[in-house]
């Protein structure tokens, strides 16, 4: 479709969480086509492999129209551009992230000037949620209830215990 609006909502996803998720139903709403991207930060090293962080979105988000799951290894601004995104989607939950983000933000939009990226707000419950605190909340045996996708819980504390 010539005039369809896409978005590009990227992330390590390390394993998603219901923070991820609230910023998926809003942003997918807003645009025909939301592409949540499973990148590579070079500060990280994941616990969970590609396939298994794709696996966790595609099942947390398969009932959600517009929504499709991807994986991409080079730079943000490029992979938007190939898929013709006018916008990239991203969540801000603290003043603490804002910095970075204003950066990233504008180097992206330096490499591909006809790409935005807007910021949702997160939901005051999940202010505090990060994949490091999951993990670190998993690996320590505790629950991680209300933090994940209830059908993911399983799959993710297995995973866990077998040390990453
Ligand atoms: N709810 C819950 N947690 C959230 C959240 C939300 N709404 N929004 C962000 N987070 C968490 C993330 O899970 C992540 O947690 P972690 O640090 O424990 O893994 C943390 O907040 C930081 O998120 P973010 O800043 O989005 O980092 P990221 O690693 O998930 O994604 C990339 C960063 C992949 C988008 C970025 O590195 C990138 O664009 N890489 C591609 C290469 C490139 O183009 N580089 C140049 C960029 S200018």
């Amino acid at each position: 479709m010539k005039n369809m609006r896409t978005a590009i909502y990227p992330g390590s996803f390390d394993p998603v969480t219901l923070g991820h998720l609230d910023i998926i139903r809003r942003a997918a709403v807003m645009f025909d086509r939301l592409i949540v991207a499973v990148m590579h930060n070079q500060n990280k090293t994941p616990m969970f492999t590609m396939e298994e962080r794709m696996d966790f979105l595609r099942r947390t988000t398969a009932g959600l129209s517009g929504v499709e799951v991807d994986s991409c290894g080079g730079l943000l601004a490029d992979y938007a551009a190939r898929k013709n995104a006018c916008a990239i989607v991203k969540g801000l939950r603290a003043v603490s992230d804002f910095e970075y983000e204003f950066q990233m933000a504008l180097a992206n939009r330096k490499l591909n000037p006809a790409l935005d990226t807007m910021f949702l707000m997160t939901s005051a419950e999940n202010m505090y949620l990060s994949s490091s605190v999951v993990k670190d909340i998993a690996v320590h045996g505790g629950s991680i209830a209300g933090f994940v996708p209830d059908e993911l819980m399983e799959d993710i504390v297995r995973r866990t215990k077998k040390g990453g």
